[in-house]
């Protein structure tokens, strides 16, 4: 039996509700593979705040290194939205990434054809959309010093290097490589001086790709070609602020910001994560969607853990619920019955206990 360390990070709202799914899911899998996943569960964000003072104590810091992979639900509360900064949920999962020095989100966005209906563009737009966003993650904006504020006015700091552009551009065109060879890399070079650099690195990274396809897209035009021809991209690779508000964007292809995943890839063990937040307006109420944290598991398991044939089994698993007409609220119709949290999850492990009725 082989075994792997998970270090489990729940987190706030819905976190918990999704990430408990995505558990037993795993462990589904690990039964029919024999693997074994040791889940230690530690306290992150708002939950951590209330426990111990701070959103990322020292406790789960110690763990996260220490981990094989590891899974987290998410972060927010509202009740913390004019806590310093220092005190923010948020700035427990930003000290996260840099910590495990996890500078390449991986966040795929694929239509599945039975939800075509849920988004709200139009079916012949949806078909054949594949993307594959690579969102730099630890720099820009969100790292950039000085930053700070005072009664009149406020700073941050954008700032990239050369090494930060060139190591997740080159995540971009090696996962373009296993897909249809084509990198759209977007930036605000008409303005800014990091875009121009950026835009400088990427094109030196893509004559090693000679075989991929690179075009380059100002982030105000690609917000618009991301839903009104979203078939014509592949691999998009941004940087850190354009990379969170392109996949929030892009969730509307898909039909639900619950069914993405993403996986945060650099020199540490990785780290999984659904791309949607706490979700407080429906935490609490066992009606979230586990399919973004659920898929991110998969991810875990194939990126995290290099078990890439329980991680296909897995995204397969949960296709097949989806086939088979099983919703939550955020992707049911009208007058259609959804089922809770929890349900969609047993579906999911119940169908991995039989897997001869998986789809492929
Ligand atoms: P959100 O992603 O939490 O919610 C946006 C909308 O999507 C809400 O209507 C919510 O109900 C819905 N939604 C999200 N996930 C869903 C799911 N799994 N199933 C069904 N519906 C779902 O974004 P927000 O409301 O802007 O932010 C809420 C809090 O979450 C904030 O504190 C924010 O900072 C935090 N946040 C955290 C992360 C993270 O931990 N990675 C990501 C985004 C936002
Ligand atoms: C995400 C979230 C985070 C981000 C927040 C909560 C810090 O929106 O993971 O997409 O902006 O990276
Ligand atoms: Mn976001």
């Amino acid at each position: 039996m082989k075994r792997f360390r998970i270090a489990l990070l729940p987190g706030d709202g819905i976190g918990p509700e999704v990430t408990a799914e995505a558990v037993r899911a795993l462990t589904a899998v690990g039964e029919l593979f024999g693997y074994q996943f040791e889940t230690a569960e530690h306290a992150i964000g708002a939950t951590a705040f209330a426990r111990f003072g701070e959103p990322f104590p020292p406790a789960t810091r110690g763990a996260v290194t220490q981990a094989d992979a590891v899974l987290l639900g998410a972060v927010g509360d509202p009740a913390l939205d004019r806590a310093p900064r220092h005190q923010r949920p948020e700035a427990g999962l930003l000290a996260l990434r840099k910590l495990l020095k996890a500078y390449a989100n991986l966040r795929p966005v694929a239509v599945h054809p039975a939800l075509a209906h849920a988004s709200p563009l139009r079916p012949e737009r949806l078909a054949g959309v594949d993307v594959l966003i690579v969102r730099e993650l630890t720099g820009g904006l969100y790292y950039g010093e000085p930053r700070g504020r005072d009664e009149q006015s406020a700073v941050n700091t954008l700032r990239y290097t050369a090494p930060e552009v060139e190591r997740v551009a080159r995540v971009a065109f090696e996962a373009a490589r296993g897909r249809r060879k084509h990198v759209t890399s977007v930036d605000k070079a008409n303005v800014l001086e990091v875009s121009q650099l950026w835009r400088e690195v990427v094109t030196r990274v893509g004559a090693d790709y000679p075989d991929v396809a690179l075009e380059h897209l100002y982030i105000d035009y690609a917000a618009m070609r991301l839903v009104s021809d979203p078939a014509s991209l592949d691999v998009l690779v941004t940087e850190n602020l354009f990379g969170d508000i392109l996949s929030d964007e892009a969730a509307v292809l898909a039909g639900s910001l619950g069914l993405l995943p993403s996986a945060s890839l650099g020199d540490g063990p990785g780290l999984f994560e659904p791309v949607h937040g706490s979700a407080p307006d429906i935490a609490g109420q066992g009606v979230a969607n586990p399919v973004g944290a659920i898929a991110s598991a998969a991810m875990l398991l194939r990126h995290g853990l290099g078990l890439a044939e329980a991680g296909d089994l897995l995204d397969r698993a949960v296709r097949t619920v989806l086939d088979t007409g099983v919703r939550t609220r955020d992707l049911a119709r009208a007058g259609e019955r959804a089922v809770g949290t929890r349900e969609f999850g047993d579906r999911v492990v119940q169908l991995l206990a039989a897997p001869a009725a998986l789809r492929v």
